[in-house]
């Protein structure tokens, strides 16, 4: 099977080409093909004839979207659906990545893959927007909801809280927005399943259990053998400019019917960790 993975420079993406073996698979980032530009994905999806395209490129700044509405909605958007129909042309499979974040965060219990979409922020709203753009483009393509993504390839919450944690004596974290944090190397694992098991429809697909961004600080600085006191702190205390909703769980039902088991977010936590040293 030829796969083609749009992203391949992102936390996802290195994490997909890492763990994907047996199918013949190929990379590209924005400078192979820029999202943005619907005669090039057309062009490159023609040349290279996936059987799958996954689609793992976006403009992921939740803050930095908040002030780049125009950027934000080209990119997550209007470039999924270029994608979309380029492979509506050529025949080929599409998973599209997707957020928690199209989620109000009002519920108190896990997130179905058919709770209705309310997103609070401008990057929520072009995520929301792209899955329903698809849905109808390609009704056959494959939305996996993810969230608190972490691994060692960019930017994420454990690296941060990590270094935080070597130069202070105590950090402060926000203990009133609960969701599931998820390794890249667990989500990619999925990803490659949920294309060998040709998913369909929206899937949700996150580490087990579900902790606050305190909770999961205190656990990160608890396995790394640091003394760093980590203290919880309100949302209000510490406002952002992109709102997060406060609980976006998402549960495990889509995922357990295609027979995928996801490790704990602890256990990926420990595993991480290992990674990181290496
Ligand atoms: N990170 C999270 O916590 C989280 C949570 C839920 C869902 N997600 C979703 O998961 C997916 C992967 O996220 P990530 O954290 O791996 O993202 P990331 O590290 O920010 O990587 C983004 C990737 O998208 C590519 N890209 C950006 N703009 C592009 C454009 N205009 N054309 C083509 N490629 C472009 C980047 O390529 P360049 O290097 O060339 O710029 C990079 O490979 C995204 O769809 C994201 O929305 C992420």
């Amino acid at each position: 099977m030829r796969v083609m993975i749009l992203g391949d420079s992102g936390l996802l993406g290195q994490a997909l080409m890492q763990e994907w073996s047996g199918d013949e698979v190929l990379g590209l980032n924005s400078r192979d093909a820029d999202i943005r530009d619907k005669d090039r994905v057309r062009e490159t999806v023609e040349k290279i004839q996936p059987e799958w395209i996954i689609l793992a490129a976006a403009y992921t700044n939740v803050d930095g979207c908040e002030s780049n509405p125009e950027l934000t909605f080209t990119v997550n958007r209007d470039g999924a659906a270029y994608v979309a129909e380029a492979a509506r042309r050529t025949g080929a499979k599409l998973l599209f990545i997707s957020s928690d974040y199209v989620f109000d965060g009002k519920k108190n219990s896990p997130y179905e893959i058919d709770d209705k979409r309310n997103p609070l922020s401008v990057y929520g709203r072009s995520k929301a927007e792209a899955e329903m753009r698809l849905l109808d483009l390609l009704p056959d393509c494959c939305i996996v909801r993810t969230s608190w993504l972490f691994g060692t390839g960019g930017k994420c919450f454990p690296d941060t809280i990590l270094k935080l944690a070597s130069s202070r004596p105590a950090l402060d974290v926000v203990d009133d927005q609960r969701g599931c944090p998820t390794y890249s190397i667990d989500f990619a694992r999925a990803i490659v399943q949920l294309c060998h098991k040709d998913a369909t429809g929206i899937v949700h697909a996150t580490n087990s259990g579900n902790c606050t961004w305190f909770e999961f600080a205190r656990e990160i600085v608890k396995q790394a053998g640091l003394p760093t006191e980590v203290r919880p702190l309100t949302t209000q205390q510490m406002p952002r400019p992109a709102q997060r909703p406060a609980y976006s769980v998402l549960s495990s039902a889509s995922l357990d019917r295609l027979g995928i088991a996801m490790p704990s977010w602890q256990d990926a936590v420990s595993r991480y960790l290992q990674e990181r040293k290496l």
